[in-house]
């Protein structure tokens, strides 16, 4: 079969392409579907958005990616200007009007998906499979956050915007985080100034184009492409913002909570910071070896390790360490590794040079100084692959840095769990964790233990489906709200008081 060409049957179902996952009923009782409507935790609400094969290529074959002039200091001054004088009329059109808006972006993004698709995998170098998944959690955040400023009318809550609030995305979800972001500020009556990632500015412009077009004013939302250390920085200092959402590395989320906190009388702008982590995943001596290496191989090395959930700590018990790290080493070397518009393609290339020069430097540095368990090959040829590598270190405590790419640490744990999840608490990050276990009453022990903001069990760990699994980390790994969950908007208006009668 040429690899090249999808079977009909695989795009032509897009059930097909989200596997359901094994799962302990209690833990996901805890997600509740905004629509009221019963569902599996595995099926997002992108189920009702369907995909067909051969638009996806006649796509891929028609897309160029366009490079993108970086904006000046004066155009970021001008757009900022421009934004705080349209700031009173979008806040002051009625909520019903504003989820229209967006209503119709997410429809005319349905529309679409096939050429957002193509730019996703020219762009950001996504696989196929990841971009589908990419534009369909971005028509999600479109509806869930109009559904959502719609419900909080309907309770009384009045969401008034802050003003204009500065969005700053990363690389690795270029069209779902920075959509959900935007959307989620102009839903809650705010003007947006967007700052894109440098590497991903093409697939933005598209989609503030594409909200442009669906009735959000010219002078509501406005794309500002630039470098993070310039425009990004001019953004978050100027005297206009009222507000800071911010996803990408902890590092950077801490310098913009610093220069937030010294502009002149700015103590109380808010700062909503999506970061990194150090993902776990426990597996006690109950776990199912098979259901283990699944959850692994997807939550480590889809997306080449390229996501803020991705796993990057497996902990296994004693008991089975042997037999579940024997099981990995085959299942890493069955990966394919190569270019992700291949469909036959398992791990895609990282985003760019800086980020295989410095993560290749990482795994050079791991070959030493622990013991490499496994690792793909690199049969297919082609720019910034890497292969997935999986190497045991002896203790948790030497797991140091978030390493954003296809590469796995494995410990053996004994003795008691509860010390596994304190020694991962200590590691400070806290966005996701899994556990694989059989025993129900442990699974919901060290949910409720581990200080970790999105808990799986018994399943993968990457791919939070918005309205269902709002998503979102603890300690340095953010501020919270959630994103996709009911208390996202509020955090981007102003607390509105009421005087009461007397
Ligand atoms: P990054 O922090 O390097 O960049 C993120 C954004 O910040 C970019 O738009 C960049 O231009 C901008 N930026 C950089 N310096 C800035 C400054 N001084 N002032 C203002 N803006 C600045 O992150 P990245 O490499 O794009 O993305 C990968 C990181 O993002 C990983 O750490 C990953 O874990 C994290 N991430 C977190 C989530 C989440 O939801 N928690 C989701 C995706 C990615
Ligand atoms: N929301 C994305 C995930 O859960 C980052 O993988």
């Amino acid at each position: 079969a040429d690899p090249q060409v999808a079977p009909e049957a695989l795009l032509g179902s897009p059930l097909t392409l989200i596997q359901p996952q094994p799962s302990l009923p209690l833990p996901f009782d805890l997600f509740r579907d905004h629509t009221g409507r019963g569902r599996d935790n595995s099926q997002g609400l992108d189920l009702a958005v369907p995909v067909h094969r051969q638009p996806l290529l006649d796509a891929l074959a028609a897309c160029q990616v366009p490079t993108l002039a970086e904006a000046t200091n004066a155009e970021v001054d001008e757009a900022l200007s421009r934004l705080k004088a349209g700031f009173p009329a979008w806040n002051a059109t009625p909520v019903a009007q504003r989820a229209a808006v967006l209503r119709r972006a997410g429809d005319a993004l349905q529309a679409a998906l096939p050429a957002y698709c193509a730019l996703l995998v020219k762009e950001a170098h996504k696989s196929l499979g990841d971009a589908i998944s990419e534009v369909r959690e971005a028509i999600d955040f479109m509806r869930y956050y109009a559904d959502e400023a719609e419900r909080l009318a309907d309770d009384g809550v009045s969401l008034n915007g802050r003003g204009v609030f500065v969005c700053i995305s990363p690389w690795n979800f270029p069209l779902a985080i920075f959509a959900g972001q935007v959307v989620a500020a102009l839903a809650a009556g705010n003007c947006v100034a967007a700052k894109p990632a440098e590497q991903t500015p093409a697939v933005a412009r598209e989609c503030v184009a594409l909200l442009h077009a669906a009735g959000v004013p010219a002078d509501a939302l406005a794309l500002l492409h630039g470098q993070g250390e310039t425009v990004g920085a001019r953004l978050v200092a100027s005297p206009v913002t009222a507000g800071v959402c911010f996803t990408g590395s902890t590092q950077v989320a801490q310098i913009i909570n610093r220069q937030l906190a010294s502009k002149p009388g700015a103590g109380t702008l808010p700062l909503i910071a999506e970061t990194g982590g150090l993902n776990a995943m426990i597996v006690d001596s109950t776990a199912l070896p098979e259901q283990v290496i699944d959850a692994v191989v997807q939550s480590a090395f889809r997306s080449a390790g390229q996501r803020c959930s991705a796993l990057r700590l497996l902990a296994v018990h004693e008991a089975v360490a042997d037999g579940v790290i024997e099981m990995l080493r085959g299942a890493v070397r069955e990966l394919r590794v190569g270019d992700s518009a291949n469909l036959a393609t398992d791990v895609g290339p990282l985003i760019d040079n800086e980020a295989f020069q410095a993560i290749s430097g990482d795994v050079q540095r791991l070959k030493t100084d622990a013991r490499v368990i496994a690792e793909a090959s690199l049969a297919d040829g082609g720019p910034r692959l890497l292969a997935p590598i999986a190497v045991e270190l002896s203790s948790i405590a030497q797991l140091k840095k978030e390493i954003f790419g296809p590469v796995l640490h494995v410990v053996r744990w004994s003795g008691d769990v509860e010390d596994v999840v304190r020694e991962i608490n200590g590691l400070g990050y806290g966005l996701t964790l899994g556990i694989q276990t059989r025993i129900d009453s442990r699974a919901l022990r060290l949910a409720s233990e581990a200080r970790i903001g999105n808990v799986y069990v018994n399943r993968n760990i990457i791919g939070a489906v918005v309205g269902v699994q709002p998503f979102g980390g603890e300690g340095m790994s953010g501020t919270g709200p959630k994103a996709g969950g009911p208390h996202y908007l509020l955090r981007f208006a102003a607390p509105v008081v009421a005087t009461p009668v007397m």
